[in-house]
């Protein structure tokens, strides 16, 4: 397994859309391992290939509490959805920014496994806020689209000089304390 590397917005490459997976063969069984093994370290509780620069129509998320339940949605469709909900949602490729957001509260979906055997889940709570915010990585969108212009741009120049602070803490040298 190994760790990929997760795109950061504004990064274009986030607004690719994703094309249908076709092909169930070892080559996805390990991009389904290592995109869950990135999402554990990020830590995070659901990834969509969008991230880590693969433009196919696969989800990993895990949103238990004990983080024992993984699960798989590739080529994933909402056939029904029901009620609304507002909840404070983040994002790995939007690091340390937190906002509300309004999904349904209920959705029924249908996917595929990885072996491409086909299933119907109900999710509610956490798994469907997940499977909505996830399957918008797919077209390309991210959940600050949904918040206003400006605080948008304020979230874009956070993030501009939080990735120049971590760069320049990489330059110091090994061992250096500041004191
Ligand atoms: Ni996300």
């Amino acid at each position: 397994m190994a760790r990929l590397q997760i795109l950061e917005y504004p990064d274009p490459r986030l607004r690719t859309q994703a094309k249908p997976v076709e092909v169930f063969d070892a080559a996805l069984a390990k991009l389904v391992a290592d995109m869950f093994e990135t999402m554990y370290m990020a830590p995070g509780v659901g990834l969509a290939a969008t991230q880590v620069d693969v433009h196919k129509r696969l989800i990993v998320m895990d949103v238990s509490e004990n983080k024992n339940e993984p699960r798989v949605f590739i080529n994933p469709e909402v056939l029904m959805r029901d009620g609304t909900g507002v909840t404070e949602e983040g994002c790995l490729s939007v690091p340390g920014i937190f906002d509300e957001v309004k999904r349904a509260a209920t959705v029924r979906a249908r996917a595929q496994d990885e072996k491409g055997a086909v299933f119907e889940v109900d999710l509610d709570g956490l798994a469907a806020v997940c499977l909505q915010h996830e399957m918008d990585h797919l077209e390309g969108k991210l959940f600050v689209d949904y918040l206003s212009d400006l605080k948008r741009d304020r979230i874009r120049k956070k993030l501009d000089k939080d990735r120049k602070e971590r760069a320049a803490r990489a330059r110091e040298p090994a061992g250096a304390r500041a004191y």
